[in-house]
């Protein structure tokens, strides 16, 4: 079935929507955000009365108020309501007045995404049609990973990042923080990390890293846009950054070389070296301090040059650092094949691999999230003229990111053990925020619906036509993004 309401073009398409026959909502100077008074509420007061100004050009002003206080005329009130799931919202369009309903301060933001979406230009006026749109999500993981360790990208472009994720309904920014080539967050235990291998990145391009600071910024940036932000560390391979900085990390106790190519595999820690276990403890212990969220990933992908029981070893030693730091584990498929404290969070990514372990792993009480690097891996080429991106997963066109079920795509998982849903961009070839926004732009937005719209109410073609409304509005934010020849952009 399709979803409902394709001329209103939103994005992932919601639950339900009641389209009424009155006058539209108009946005005018009279417009005012109302909110209850706690701290969240106000800054999502502010926050909404931003988007409003942004997308209409009026000036929107906030008023807090009683919990009792009703709607007034040209109100567009924000309300914490009971009985609501997490993230679930109710956004109520009338001609006079707006009304945002949600359970928690995320739901709310949810609820802004959409009544951003509605907004259109008619006659002069910024307006949204009379509607109701009652919405939850399928899945409660709907992340973006950013490798900034291959290039660089720095605050100021993962905040444009964590916009375009709140505006399709994202809440996960995984962060890939250390690679081969760089590393790019300050730690206070162990200053040589970032001193000595945050300036390098692929090819000898530039690199740079995030001060505590500008990271806890970041964290508090996303956390307002109701999107918290997952740091990974990459062990026990993917470590050339590490052992560059620290060469007691090296069975000859010398530190290597920098790294710049785009190899994968050959790095990696050692269980026996007396330096290992305590560098995983300050690092891991580090990256919790500056997490509110739950969660911390390890890594653990294509440790190819290291015997089995040592990876087992290794993945323990971090594993056991970060859950001693208070956080929940998170990592790439292969530490499926290690024994693993159930609850721990499982990313599959790799077609190519026996599905067998990862499936073992959910019956013994994993949690999934899915990554399938033929679906949702967004530095993948469109197509061989795709000048960015890689190949090794094939091309990934539009339709490709889109018609997928990530409860669906390997046999014989238990029946709730699927968690979510997460998109990667990998940056070999990526160097500019341009270069990063034409990667997942438009196939974000379809790996958000994915994520976010039960799969009864998916429908490519319902889907084109929505999207197709999407690319002047990324023309008007000044974002890179790529014509898909799947979609008549014109008719948007
Ligand atoms: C990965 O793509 N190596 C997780």
């Amino acid at each position: 079935m399709p979803a409902p309401a394709t001329s209103l073009r939103l994005v992932p398409a919601p639950r339900s929507v009641r389209v009424g026959d009155g006058a539209p909502f108009v946005v005018s100077a009279g417009t005012t955000v109302t909110v209850g008074v706690s701290p969240a509420e106000v800054s999502l007061g502010v926050l909404a009365a931003e988007v409003l100004s942004r997308a209409t050009g009026a000036t929107v002003e906030v008023r807090y108020r009683d919990v009792a206080e009703p709607t007034q005329p040209g109100d567009v009130a924000l309300r914490l309501a009971e009985g609501l799931g997490a993230e679930e919202y109710r956004v109520e369009v009338d001609p006079d007045r707006v009304e945002v309903s949600a359970g928690s301060p995320e739901g709310l933001v949810r609820g802004l995404a959409t009544l951003q979406q509605l907004l259109r230009r008619e006659d002069g006026a910024f307006v949204a049609p009379p509607v109701v749109v009652e919405d939850a999500p399928a899945h409660g993981w709907r992340g973006l990973s950013v490798d900034v360790a291959r290039h660089f990208f720095g605050p100021d472009e993962l905040r444009v990042v964590v916009d375009l994720m709140a505006a399709y309904k994202l809440n996960v920014l995984h962060l890939h923080l250390s690679d081969d080539q760089g590393w790019r967050l300050d730690l206070p235990s162990r200053p040589a990390l970032a001193a000595r291998s945050g300036g390098t990145a692929v090819d000898g391009d530039p690199g740079g890293f995030f001060t505590t600071e500008e990271y806890e910024a970041l964290v508090a940036y996303a956390a307002a846009r109701g999107v918290r932000v997952v740091p990974e560390i990459d062990v026990p391979g993917h470590v050339n950054a590490a052992l560059h900085a620290y060469g007691e990390l090296t069975p000859e106790g010398e530190p290597t070389e920098a790294y710049t190519g785009i190899d994968v595999g050959f790095s990696k820690l050692a269980a026996d070296l007396p330096a290992t276990e305590p560098f995983l403890r300050d690092v891991f212990g580090d990256v919790a301090a500056v997490t509110p969220g739950e969660y911390v990933h390890i890594g653990g992908d294509e440790v190819l040059t290291m015997g089995h029981e040592e990876y087992a070893r290794l993945v323990a030693m971090a594993s056991d650092a970060v859950r001693s730091a208070g956080k929940q584990v998170v990592g790439w498929q292969e530490i499926a094949t290690t024994p693993l404290e159930p609850g721990t969070v499982v990313q599959y990514w790799d077609t190519r691999m026996d599905p067998a372990p990862f499936v073992a792993a959910a019956r013994a009480g994993a949690r999934l999230l899915m990554s399938p690097g033929s679906k949702a891996y967004l530095d993948m080429k469109y197509d061989a003229d795709t000048p960015l991106g890689l190949e090794w997963a094939g091309h990934i066109e539009l339709r490709d990111a889109y018609d997928w079920e990530p409860t669906a795509l390997v046999p014989g998982l238990p029946e709730g053990s699927v968690i979510g849903v997460e998109a990667t961009v990998w940056t070999e070839t990526l160097r500019s925020l341009d270069d990063l926004m034409t990667m997942l732009l438009p196939r974000l937005a379809a790996v958000a619906e994915v994520a976010w719209t039960r799969p009864e109410q998916r429908d490519w073609e319902d889907f084109r036509a929505r999207v197709a409304a999407h690319g002047p509005r990324w023309d008007a934010q000044g974002l890179a993004w790529y014509p898909s020849p799947q979609v008549d952009w014109h008719v948007g």
